[in-house]
C-alpha cells in the first residue's frame, strides 16, 4: 500500500510519551502540536519553553490541523479527552497508551476504548512497548530498536510503520488486528517488568532473522 506522508502530528497527552515523541517527531521534521485540556497549566508547560518548534494548542484544535493523531494521555481521563478530541473522522488515531496496569475503565484496552469513543475509522496501536525514553532515542550503537503495531485498519497500520521507521525504528512488525490489543499491553508489561530488573529502562525489543 502507499501511504500518503503525513506531515503533521497532534500529540495528545504532554507528559513522558508525549514530549519523547513530540521531540523525535520534530528533529524529524514533522509539524507538532500539542493538544492539551488547559493552556494555562499543563505538564509540558516548561519543556515547551526550551522546544519553540513545538506548538500548543487545545485539544481539539492540535486535532483539526493534523493529519496523525497519537493519543499518550493517562489512560483514566480518556472518555473526558475523547470528547475534547471532536472529530477524528479522517484522522489516523495512534493509541500508544497502556491501561493493563491502571485498569480503571470498562475496556479491555485503550484501543479498544478509542475504537468504540471516537469516530476514528483508522486506528493503531502502537509506541506503546518500550520506555518513553526509546521512543526518543531508539537507535542503540549501529542497532535500532523494532517497534510493533496492531489494527483493523491496513492504512493506519502503513502510517504508523512509516512513522516508526522514520524516527529511527529499524521496524515496525504488524502483529494482528484489534483482537491482539491485548497482547500489546501485555508486550509493554514484558518490557516494564524488564526494566524492573538490572537492565533498567535503556534497552529495547529486536527481532533477529535467520
Ligand atoms: N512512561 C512510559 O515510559 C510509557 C511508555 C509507553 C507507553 N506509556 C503509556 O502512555 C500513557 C502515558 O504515560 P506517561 O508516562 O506519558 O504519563 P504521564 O507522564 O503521567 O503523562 C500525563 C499526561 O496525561 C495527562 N493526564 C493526566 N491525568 C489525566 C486525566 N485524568 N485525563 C486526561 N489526561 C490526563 C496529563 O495532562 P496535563 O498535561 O494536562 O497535565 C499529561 O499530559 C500511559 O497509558 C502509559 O501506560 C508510558
Amino acid at each position: 500500500m502507499k501511504v500518503k506522508k503525513p506531515t503533521s502530528i497532534a500529540i495528545i497527552g504532554t507528559g513522558n510519551v508525549g514530549r519523547a515523541l513530540a521531540a523525535a517527531f520534530s528533529s524529524f521534521g514533522y509539524k507538532v502540536t500539542f493538544g492539551v485540556r488547559n493552556l494555562d497549566d499543563y505538564s509540558a508547560k516548561e519543556w515547551v519553553q526550551d522546544h519553540p518548534q513545538i506548538q500548543v494548542e487545545r485539544v481539539a484544535d492540535a486535532v483539526d490541523v493534523s493529519d496523525v493523531v497519537i493519543a499518550c494521555f493517562r489512560p483514566e481521563g480518556l472518555s473526558e479527552m475523547v470528547k475534547h478530541m471532536g472529530d477524528l473522522e479522517n484522522k489516523v488515531l495512534i493509541d500508544a497508551m497502556n491501561s493493563i496496569i491502571n485498569k480503571k475503565t470498562p475496556f479491555e484496552t485503550t484501543t479498544h476504548a478509542l475504537e468504540e469513543l471516537t469516530n476514528c475509522k483508522n486506528v493503531v496501536k502502537c509506541f506503546n512497548t518500550t520506555g518513553a525514553e526509546n521512543l526518543a532515542r531508539p537507535v542503540f550503537g549501529r542497532q535500532s530498536m523494532d517497534m510493533f503495531m496492531a489494527g483493523d485498519d491496513a492504512y493506519a497500520k502503513e502510517v504508523a510503520r512509516h512513522l516508526a521507521k522514520d524516527i529511527g525504528f529499524s521496524e515496525c512488525y504488524d502483529l494482528g488486528s484489534s483482537e491482539v490489543y491485548v497482547l500489546m499491553e501485555q508486550l509493554a508489561m514484558v518490557w516494564i517488568r524488564l526494566s524492573k530488573s538490572e537492565l533498567r529502562r535503556e534497552f529495547g525489543f529486536k527481532l533477529l532473522r535467520r
